[in-house]
């Protein structure tokens, strides 16, 4: 059988990654070459269990394990105190022992739940990933880290905890959905970037048989990214230092996912956001505001000096009358976040209820002074920050002969960053059961009528520009 094998060097806690087809059938074998037949328990979740938890199963059981199993729902909320209970109580009901084993059968929430549970249950037992979604094989089955989400955000309790072993049979790649497909895509892109010219190439050139899933593509993919993330892991386990590349772009997805989530919520309760762009941050505003494939109730707290005296204390008083901030949500975007006017809105707003979402460079606020009596910056504010990751400055390009740099990063970055918000925030209204009002260009054909019937719903309470 055609398979390829990555050692991941952590001294005692060395373990291989499988990358090839056919190995969840022939899981019991791969898993008792490592651990002697044992009582185990699998955790995975109800789409996985439909397809491949039987093969698991058997395989197991015909290489002499004992063999429990617990299936969650599938998503993202599986990853919660709740379905860890219910394992902690599956775990007890099998007696499970400390030699005993955990299989985490399924994509990375189920990686990381079920790895919790083996870091923690009698203080830590064996566990072995059966990833199953391209994510999970490339990256969060490998390297130990496990946890579960708090309602205030993700990943806030967990604990590192190396498997014994990692089977990533890429046969089961065929029945991932494409959005799916394309989130691993997108770590492996990641993991590119950050390491490996040559892969990148290689992704730019056989991207399109990729997507086709083309089985012996995916398996020297999925083993060359298992590498990638295996030389970081055995070079840093606990993220002191090198490992925190593989965050590359995370922490501002993650805001972006907290941003959206107050965003869908306070639109779901017929609530108006709004949006201050601090001097040229302006353009992120008009694109949050009116905008074809945007949210209707984005008003723009519209300063019509354009950030002439946006360092002038007391001006944010003066602009904010008009605007019914009280237990809203509002958005501030400023690259530097220095200047009074964008760090009194978010103080003002803040005082009144609302919550704040910034978009600002951390790089160019953490690098200056406020320029504010209070002293602070806006991202030491905001409820929320997004990081547009733009250097101080903003502009990026030498140009021989010139003082100081050409080309500014920020509105291209900021532009990218709201649209990615307002995306997230449609698809989590659409899960809540409320219909997102999108508006829909202009100039097709057909839409005004659409258009119209969602601005009649906000009448009277969206000034607009003017
Ligand atoms: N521990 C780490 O280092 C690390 C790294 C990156 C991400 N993560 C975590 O991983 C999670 C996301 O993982 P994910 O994207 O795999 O999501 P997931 O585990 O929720 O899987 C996505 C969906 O695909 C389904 N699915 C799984 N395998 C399938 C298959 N072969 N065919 C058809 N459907 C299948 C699942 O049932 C689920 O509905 C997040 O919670 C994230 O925080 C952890």
């Amino acid at each position: 059988m055609c398979m390829e094998t990555v050692e991941v060097a952590l001294d005692k806690r060395s373990y291989r990654i499988v990358v090839g087809r056919r190995l969840l059938a022939e899981a019991g074998r791969h898993v008792a070459a490592v651990l002697a037949p044992r009582p185990a328990l699998i955790v995975t979740d109800s789409v996985v269990a439909q397809r491949y938890l039987p093969a698991v199963r058997d395989s197991l059981v015909a290489a002499g394990f004992a063999v429990s199993t617990i299936t969650v729902p599938p998503g993202e909320a599986s990853k919660c105190h709740e379905q860890l209970l219910r394992i902690y109580q599956a775990c007890y009901d099998a007696r499970l022992e400390r030699s005993s084993l955990l299989v985490a059968l399924g994509g990375g929430v189920i990686g990381d739940l079920a790895g919790f549970a083996a870091a923690s249950y009698l203080r830590g037992l064996p566990f072995v990933q059966m990833p199953t979604t391209l994510l999970s094989q490339v990256d969060s089955s490998i390297g130990g880290k496990t946890g579960v989400n708090l309602p205030g955000g993700k990943n806030l309790v967990g604990a590192f905890h190396q498997p014994s072993l990692v089977l990533a049979d890429v046969d089961v790649l065929a029945s991932l959905d494409d959005r799916q497909m394309a989130t691993g895509l997108a770590e492996i892109v990641k993991h590119a970037v950050i390491r490996d010219a040559g892969l990148f190439a290689r992704l730019e050139r056989d991207a399109d048989a990729l997507w086709r899933r083309d089985p012996a593509l995916l398996e020297s993919v999925v083993a060359c990214n298992c590498r990638i993330k295996a030389e970081v892991v055995a070079a840093d386990e606990h993220e002191g230092g090198l490992r925190a590349i593989l965050n590359y772009g995370h922490t501002v997805g993650h805001a972006i996912e907290q941003a959206a989530d107050i965003a869908a919520k306070h639109i779901a309760e017929d609530g108006i956001i709004y949006i201050l762009g601090s001097g040229h941050s302006l353009i992120t505003a008009l694109e949050a505001s009116g905008r074809a494939g945007g949210l209707v109730p984005i008003d723009i707290i519209f300063d019509k000096t354009f950030g002439k005296i946006e360092r002038l204390p007391g001006y944010a008083e003066y602009l904010l009358k008009d605007y019914a901030i009280d237990g809203a949500v509002v958005i501030v975007v400023s690259n530097s976040g220095r200047n009074a006017l964008p760090i009194e809105v978010a103080i003002e707003s803040k005082k009144r209820g609302a919550k704040v979402i910034a978009i600002t460079s951390l790089a160019h606020s953490q690098s200056v002074a406020s320029r504010h009596p209070s002293g602070k910056r806006l991202f030491e504010i905001a409820d929320v920050v997004m990081d547009n990751c733009c250097d101080p400055g903003d502009a990026v390009v030498d140009v021989d002969g010139v003082r100081g740099k050409v080309g500014a990063t920020s509105s291209v970055a900021c532009t990218f960053i709201i649209n990615s918000v307002m995306v997230q925030a449609v698809e989590n209204l659409v899960k809540m059961g409320v219909e997102p009002p999108v508006l829909i260009s202009a100039n097709l054909d057909g839409s005004d009528e659409h258009n119209e019937k969602l601005r009649s719903r906000y009448k009277g309470r969206l000034r607009g520009l003017m």
